[in-house]
């Protein structure tokens, strides 16, 4: 099987079997120049040593328009590429749970989180479980119970809400986590590690969610997907302002694939004056 423009078969035998599946090529250009690809690059992540004493370790994925948009048409697919989508689908090999605000699930529709039977496997082998816990947080428990993340099956789902509705009878299994005065998500990061033994989340957005997370000090590392494109146009940002204070972040790595940047940032936190 010949792979695809962009993209590298992964030819060492012992790696391949580490690391399934087709990948593609990426240029490294910081902390050092090097050829790489997405499945080697995200290999490198080993998250779980990482976590909190009383929550996990948070990573938030985004992609953004140079001029910062973060939808074209109110999705956010017009953005990246598909080397955007494979980051994405192995940053979700690395971590234990993948969170999404209730508006990003209802007009993405999310599948099963890991859908390729390799990547789970290459889950397992490196002694993470087979699926990553899905979590979702409402307030009204208005959520799209037909897509194929609640009617596929594998995997759990729990979802935090403040609702005391019941949701339907699903084929994926999911526990709500009541909260009736309102959805903390400080105690829900900690609830899922107490209780779920979650030590690394991905958090996917959309940008409420990522502005409420960041304005609690609640986010370690920002992927951020730069695509070479001007959407000129009103959308969303990456994040919902206001931000108590201006956070700073430190560059971890940058990539580049036909133009497109990947960027890793760590948080640095509220930014002193001066
Ligand atoms: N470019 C990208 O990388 C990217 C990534 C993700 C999303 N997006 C785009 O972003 C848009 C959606 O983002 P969004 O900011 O509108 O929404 P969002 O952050 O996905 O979800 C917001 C919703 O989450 C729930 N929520 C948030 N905080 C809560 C809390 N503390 N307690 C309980 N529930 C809480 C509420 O759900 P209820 O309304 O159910 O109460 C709220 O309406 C979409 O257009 C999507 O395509 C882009």
């Amino acid at each position: 099987m010949s792979a695809g423009p962009g993209t590298s078969e992964v030819a060492d035998p012992y790696r391949e079997s580490r690391i399934p599946g087709e990948t593609r090529r990426v240029r490294r250009l910081l902390p050092d120049h090097a050829e790489t690809t997405v499945a080697e690059q995200l290999a490198q992540l080993e998250l779980k040593e990482l976590a909190h004493p009383d929550r996990p370790y948070v990573l938030m994925n985004f992609a953004s328009t140079v001029d910062g948009r973060a939808t074209i048409d109110g999705r956010s697919g017009p953005i990246g590429t598909r080397t955007d989508m494979e980051m994405l689908q192995r940053l979700r090999t690395r971590v234990d749970a993948v969170m999404v605000g209730a508006r990003t699930m209802r007009i993405e529709r999310y599948g099963r989180m890991v859908s390729d039977p390799a990547l789970r496997a290459y889950r397992e082998r490196t002694l993470l479980s087979h699926d990553p816990l899905g979590v979702l947080v409402t307030r009204g428990l208005d959520l799209p119970w037909d897509a194929s993340l609640f009617t596929n099956g594998g995997g759990r789902v729990v979802v935090f809400t403040q609702s005391d509705a019941e949701p339907p009878e699903t084929a994926t299994p999911v526990t709500c986590v009541r909260r009736p005065d309102g959805v903390d998500l400080a105690e829900a990061l900690g609830w899922l590690l107490r209780e779920r033994g979650i030590r690394s989340v991905l958090c996917e957005g959309g940008p409420t969610i990522h502005g409420e997370l960041q304005a609690r000090g609640l986010v370690d590392e920002l992927f951020l997907t730069i695509a070479p494109k001007l959407a000129g146009r009103e959308e969303r940002s990456i994040l919902t302002a206001p931000l108590p204070d201006v956070v700073g972040l430190e560059l971890e790595w940058l990539l580049e694939s036909q133009g497109e940047l990947f960027t890793r940032y760590r948080v640095r936190g509220a930014e002193q004056d001066g």
